[in-house]
């Protein structure tokens, strides 16, 4: 059976590239704020198999995409860990803040399945729904950016507080991100098993690192979490998206745990068809706010990627999540001019 997502994540040509889109089930689409309001809570949503399996097929449904992504949050991680996590209307997830090593002492790898198990049933019912050509992907958050909650206790602008943690107490932040390794290695498998073809790591806040931070608290963790990963699941491709670190993900290029780097838009299309698609499977790029203008410029610049990339090994794909403004009419243009592209 062909899954053309799967075959170029295992390093396989395609005459035209692989679709999908991070956040492509949410606000933007109507029948997701259907569902979303007789849910109640988002996290109600996350942990009810029936409702997160018909939202993740939402977008597949309307657009034919290559991927799917199970529709689930990467804080459920430290939530099935033991903290208090909940989000509020208007203003994203909030956490009951960790504020020193006794804190993450009282955390617990011990339950995670058994708390996550809503988000694996959600996975084996969405492999049984979907067409048998589409890729189904799982995800986790990257150790450091879940830190960067779980610290902050939510979102911040300038993450002082998590930054101050990581360069002044990296023994105890240390026992944070390996506690994290740990789960996400267990979740990621966990995910595998219950049906997920291939799986991604989102480091979204990974940019906000020095270098030689940035490669303690976030190469390293994710190259760890994958090879954990690949010693029990061989066959289950890993995609890093280590966001807006620029340059920097030469660092995460020839890591043979990757099988693909998704990159943000800061990162030159060129630039990336030259020092990084030799060596692993490029994704991503296109701004989102592109998707939000449509029209002319959008077309010009999914071409100008197209052109650039199209021809190696490429996943068409965001730099970051579908924005809730998007109009759903732009987004069925995208697929038709990636479908329609021919190098
Ligand atoms: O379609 C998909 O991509 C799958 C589902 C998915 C969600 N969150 C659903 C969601 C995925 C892969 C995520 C990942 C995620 N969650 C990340 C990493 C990617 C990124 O965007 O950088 C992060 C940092 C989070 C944490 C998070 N969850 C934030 C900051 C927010 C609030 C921002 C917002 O858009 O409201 C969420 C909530 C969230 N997660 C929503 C969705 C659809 C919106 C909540 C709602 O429906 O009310």
């Amino acid at each position: 059976m062909d899954r053309p997502l799967l075959s170029v994540l295992r390093g396989n040509r395609s005459a035209s590239p692989p679709i999908w889109l991070m956040r492509q089930a949410g606000r933007y689409l109507p029948e997701y704020r259907a569902v979303r309001a007789r849910a109640g809570a988002f996290l109600d949503l996350c942990y009810n198999p029936e409702l997160a399996t018909e939202v993740t097929l939402q977008p597949i449904r309307r657009y034919g995409f290559d991927g799917a992504i199970i529709f689930s949050d990467i804080l459920v991680v430290p939530h099935a860990l033991g903290q208090k996590v909940w989000f509020e209307e208007g203003e994203g997830p909030k956490l009951e803040a960790l504020t020193g090593p006794d804190d993450i002492a009282r955390l617990s790898l011990a339950a995670i399945a058994e708390k996550l198990a809503p988000v694996y049933a959600a996975i084996s019912a969405t492999r049984a729904a979907l067409p048998a050509e589409t890729t189904l992907l799982g995800f986790c958050g990257a150790p450091f950016t879940l830190a960067c909650y779980m610290i902050e206790g939510g979102g911040s602008k300038e993450f002082h507080k998590v930054k101050q943690w990581a360069y002044g107490h990296p023994d105890s932040f240390g026992r944070l991100i390996d506690l994290l390794v740990l789960a996400c290695i267990e979740h990621l498998d966990r995910q595998a098993g219950a049906g997920a073809d291939a799986v991604q790591i989102f480091d979204s806040w990974a940019g906000i690192l020095p270098e030689e931070q940035l490669f303690k608290w976030s190469v390293q963790p994710m190259q760890a979490i994958a090879a954990g990963l690949r010693a029990r699941r061989p066959d289950v491709p890993v995609i890093a998206f280590p966001r807006a670190v620029g340059p920097a993900a030469l660092m995460y290029r020839r890591l043979p745990e990757f099988a693909a780097l998704s990159i943000d838009t800061g990162i030159g299309a060129h630039w990336a068809a030259q020092e990084l698609q030799p060596h692993v499977v490029v994704q991503g790029n296109l701004d989102p706010i592109m998707l939000v203008t449509g029209g002319e410029a959008m077309e010009r610049e999914v071409r100008r990627i197209l052109d650039k990339l199209g021809h190696g090994a490429y996943v068409f794909n965001l730099g970051h999540g579908v924005v809730p403004q998007t109009p759903p009419d732009n987004v069925a243009r995208l697929v038709d001019i990636v479908r329609n592209w021919r190098g």
